[in-house]
This record gives C-alpha cells, sequence and structure tokens, in this order.
C-alpha cells in the first residue's frame, strides 16, 4: 500500500522540517522527488539524504514568491503526479502590531508563493493518469490562535485555495487537499522562539509542546505520513478536505 513507485513529486520547502520528511518519506516510496527551496545549502542536505538510500532526487534554488522563477523552476521539472505546496515562514503579532511589510511579506510566501506554484504545477498536472496536491495550512486557520493576525490569515487563504483548485480541477482529475498541523518539532519552532521569546527559550517550548492536549509537539514524519496518505492511490475518493493533525488541539482543548 502507499507506493509512490513512478510518480514524479514536487516538494517546495523540502530542504527543513515537514518538507524534507515529505520528500524524504515519498522518495522512499519510490517517487522521483524535485525539491524547491529557497535555500539550495539546506535542499542538498536533502538530496544527500534521499541519495544515501538510492533514491533520485533533484533540487532548485527558488523563491515560491517570485512568479518567474517559479514558472521557469517547473519549466524544467516537466510532467508531475504531486505537488507539496509546504514551503512557509512564521510571523508573531496582533493585528495593531503587525506592520505593513511583515503583513506584505507573509501573504508574499505564504498565499502568493502557494498561487505561484498552483498556477504553475496545473498544466504539468493535467496528464492521463491526473495528479495530487497537498498543501500545508495550519490549525491557525481553524481556531483563534493569538498573536497570529497574518499567519492565521495566509492559512485561512490556503484552505480556501485548496477547496478552489479541487473543484475547479475535478473533472481533469486532479485532487487537492489540505493539512492543517498543531505545533510540530522543526526549525521553524525554534527559529520562532528563539526571535520573539528570548531568555524563555525552554519554558515557551514546554508551553507550545503542552498547548497540545496530547502533551506534546507533532514530529515532522508524523505529517509526512498523511501526507503520504493522500497523495497515494488508496485517497483517489479524498479531494476538498482539510486534515488536522493536532493532538487534540482544535477538538479537545477545553
Ligand atoms: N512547524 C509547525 O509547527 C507548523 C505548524 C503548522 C503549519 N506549519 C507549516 O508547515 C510548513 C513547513 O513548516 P516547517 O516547520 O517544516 O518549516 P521550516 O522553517 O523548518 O522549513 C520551511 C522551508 O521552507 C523554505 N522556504 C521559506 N521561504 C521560502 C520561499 N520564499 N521559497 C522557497 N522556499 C522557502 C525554507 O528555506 C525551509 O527550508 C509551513 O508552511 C508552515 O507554515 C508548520
Amino acid at each position: 500500500m502507499f507506493s509512490l513507485q513512478n510518480k514524479k513529486a514536487v516538494v517546495t520547502g523540502g530542504g527543513s522540517g515537514i518538507g524534507r520528511a515529505i520528500a524524504t518519506l515519498f522518495a522512499k516510496k519510490g517517487a522521483e522527488l524535485h525539491i524547491i527551496d529557497l535555500s539550495i545549502e539546506s535542499a542538498q542536505e536533502t538530496v544527500d539524504e534521499i541519495q544515501k538510500t538510492g533514491g533520485k532526487v533533484f533540487s532548485y534554488a527558488c523563491d515560491v514568491a517570485n512568479q518567474k522563477e517559479v514558472i521557469a523552476t517547473f519549466e524544467k521539472i516537466g510532467n508531475i503526479h504531486i505537488l507539496v505546496n509546504n514551503a512557509g515562514i512564521a510571523h508573531v503579532g496582533n493585528v495593531e502590531n503587525t506592520m505593513e511589510a511583515d503583513f506584505d511579506r507573509v501573504m508574499n510566501i505564504n498565499v502568493k508563493g502557494v498561487y505561484n506554484c498552483l498556477h504553475a504545477a496545473i498544466p504539468k498536472l493535467r496528464h492521463a493518469e491526473g495528479g495530487v496536491i497537498v498543501n500545508m495550512a495550519s490549525i491557525a486557520a481553524w481556531v483563534g490562535i493569538p498573536d497570529r493576525f497574518a499567519y492565521s490569515t495566509a492559512k485561512g487563504a490556503v484552505m480556501a485555495m485548496t477547496l478552489s483548485v479541487a473543484k475547479d480541477f475535478m473533472s481533469e482529475n486532479i485532487r487537492c487537499n489540505s493539512i492543517s498541523p498543531a505545533r510540530v518539532h522543526t526549525p521553524f519552532v525554534d527559529g520562532f522562539i528563539t526571535k520573539n521569546y528570548p531568555g524563555k527559550e525552554a519554558e515557551m517550548f514546554e508551553k507550545l509542546s503542552k498547548s497540545q492536549p496530547i502533551g506534546r509537539m507533532g514530529k515532522p514524519d508524523e505529517v509526512a505520513a498523511l501526507a503520504l496518505y493522500l497523495c497515494s492511490d488508496e485517497a483517489g475518493f479524498i479531494t476538498g478536505c482539510d486534515y488536522p493533525i493536532d493532538g487534540g488541539f482544535i477538538k479537545l482543548n477545553n
């Protein structure tokens, strides 16, 4: 079950955290991997990891916020079966203290970046066998989280884009779903703790772990396993859905 043999997959932000876990798992399941990342050094580390196990993998330095770069990258890659829109950045702030430049930066990467990749990938997914897309949303699209104004706005847009694409391309055999993780322990989480809570890192780590009723953060491999299922032929009846993977965060936090 869940074989990706003979499938070609693109993972954005595949150089770190959740994207790296998805890329390495998909390669283990037989897919040819194409990793898009702003940081070619990080992407290369994922490439090295996949090559150690004999996987076929390519990497591309590309800013998902830049449409020209994205289109040129997808032209190089050619037809694909799977797109995982995972690249994203964090931001902490409420509507009052979120500055325009920060709001624009989050929208450019977390919203326009997803649009750019969808826009470039649809013609590459539109071939006989059809295709599948997974977008990385967040529990921030489901519930009010303190100080996540721009980030929540962006992830709400990712969920809405998922529905729009699922509807428009269903007749062309393209499925589109999203995943909404709660906190997952990756450099993304470590980075924003260091940046926003200097001197209180251990305390914040503990607090963020406990905010999942299950008592810990998720693991990138756990998100990768869900992405594998959604991208596999076994999930052929699933489109236009969002899947929380959240240790009970959305429904059990009271
Ligand atoms: N970690 C969490 O707790 C968590 C929770 C919910 C949702 N998410 C979402 O999951 C996704 C991955 O998160 P992560 O924790 O693995 O992050 P991460 O920071 O570990 O990795 C993100 C990767 O995306 C790349 N990237 C950033 N901006 C880019 C750009 N403009 N163009 C191309 N690549 C770019 C980075 O270089 C990095 O390799 C993000 O969309 C994030 O919003 C994460």
